[in-house]
């Protein structure tokens, strides 16, 4: 068995603990997961409806195309349908783009921390990641822009960020996009995009048709609530989208997630109640983890981040043993942060009396 260094090398990533593994290695019951940015309320009704009618079709392979969901889409964002690629999760579109593009020996830029999966994929494809330092939980796009060489094929701006839930400003984005050589694929990670409230937020979207490459990704695991079905798209020049749908494979998004995504992408209700819940159990959280006198970063997401002053790995099995579980920083450089989901009004009151127990 032979295979390159850089794959034996590979650390996999560690997804937030599942509530059934919990219960399961601890032998207890009513657990609560506030640990991967997921959608407390459950997945959009409509979404549900559209898969259970969908079911009776599982003994057919799905319409390769996505036909219906990419039409949908194109029409919703304003544009065409051969600009749009979709994926299992966004996850897929970012795997898409690294493989497409990356050879060995060539960089990425990406922020750190950020989301894990960019230097992972980076890694599996042999190329090697610029990890650029956040400044004051804020991307240093001036930094990232300094850090372009002949070598660079792709960069990474995630926006918000996670795990620290911090956009840049439209004037900083663009500045740092005129540096960027027009052949580099700026890929605008908007995983979060639905719950972002500060209007100086840049859209990727809109630099779609300028001379510069940005692919703008997003994904139905998050504000739709569709984690568990695995779906996500990225929308960018035609040129690249064609590419990226030559290398994919021909059923990449399965039956149920093309009817569930499509259904729930015309979900207004469960949308507006899902960020009008979120900044509503962000305003309790940030008002109680302050009252317990733990320091804590606001954010344009789902999640934030809590500074515990001591090791956030003790304090995470802890708060596990107590049926709770959030997700320690210490993979993404902060060994005393936690990063923590909103939850519904009694799990993130649970959370509070959880952190108080552990104070
Ligand atoms: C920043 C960011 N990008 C992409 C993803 C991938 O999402 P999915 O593959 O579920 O669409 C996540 C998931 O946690 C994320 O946090």
């Amino acid at each position: 068995m032979k295979t390159p260094d850089y794959i034996a090398e590979l650390k996999p990533y560690t997804p937030g603990k599942p509530i059934e593994e919990l219960e399961r290695e601890y032998g207890i019951s009513g657990s609560i997961k506030l640990a991967s940015n997921e959608n407390p309320i459950g997945p959009s009704p409509k979404a549900l409806e559209g898969i259970m009618a969908a079911l009776k079709d599982l003994h057919r392979y799905p319409d390769g195309s996505n036909y219906y969901l990419g039409k949908r889409l194109a029409e919703k964002l304003k544009v065409s349908v051969d600009q749009i690629v979709l994926g299992n999760g966004s996850n897929e579109i970012i795997e898409l783009i690294v493989r497409a593009f990356l050879r060995e020996g060539d960089e990425v830029i990406m922020p750190e921390p950020s989301f894990l999966m960019y230097e992972i994929m980076v890694q599996a494809g042999g190329g090697k990641s610029v990890k650029v330092a956040l400044k004051e939980r804020v991307l240093d796009l001036e930094g990232m822009a300094e850090s372009v060489s002949s070598k660079t094929r792709i960069i990474f701006v995630n926006n918000p960020n996670n795990p620290t839930g911090t956009i840049v400003s439209r004037a900083d984005f663009e500045v740092f996009l005129e540096r960027v050589p027009p052949d580099v694929i700026v890929v605008v990670d908007e995983a979060y995009i639905e719950f972002v409230q500060d209007r100086t937020c840049p859209i990727g979207l809109d630099y779609l048709d300028g001379d510069k490459t940005v692919a703008t990704l997003r994904t139905f695991s998050k504000a739709y609530g569709l984690a568990g079905l695995r779906i996500g798209y990225g929308v960018m020049k035609e040129g690249l989208a064609n590419l990226l749908n030559r290398v994919r494979q021909p059923f990449n998004t399965n039956l149920l997630a093309q009817v569930g995504a499509l259904a729930a992408l015309d979900d207004d209700a469960f949308l507006n109640k899902t960020v009008s819940d979120v900044h509503k159990g962000l305003s309790f959280l940030y008002q109680e983890v302050e009252r317990l006198g733990f320091r804590y970063f606001p954010t344009q997401t789902n999640f934030f981040l809590i500074d515990l002053e001591q090791d956030a790995k003790i304090v995470f099995e802890k708060m596990l043993r107590m049926g709770v579980i959030v997700r320690p920083m210490t993979a993404y450089g902060y060994p005393n942060y936690i990063r923590i989901s909103v939850g519904l009004p009694e799990e993130n009151q649970r959370l509070v009396e959880v952190l108080g127990k552990v104070r």
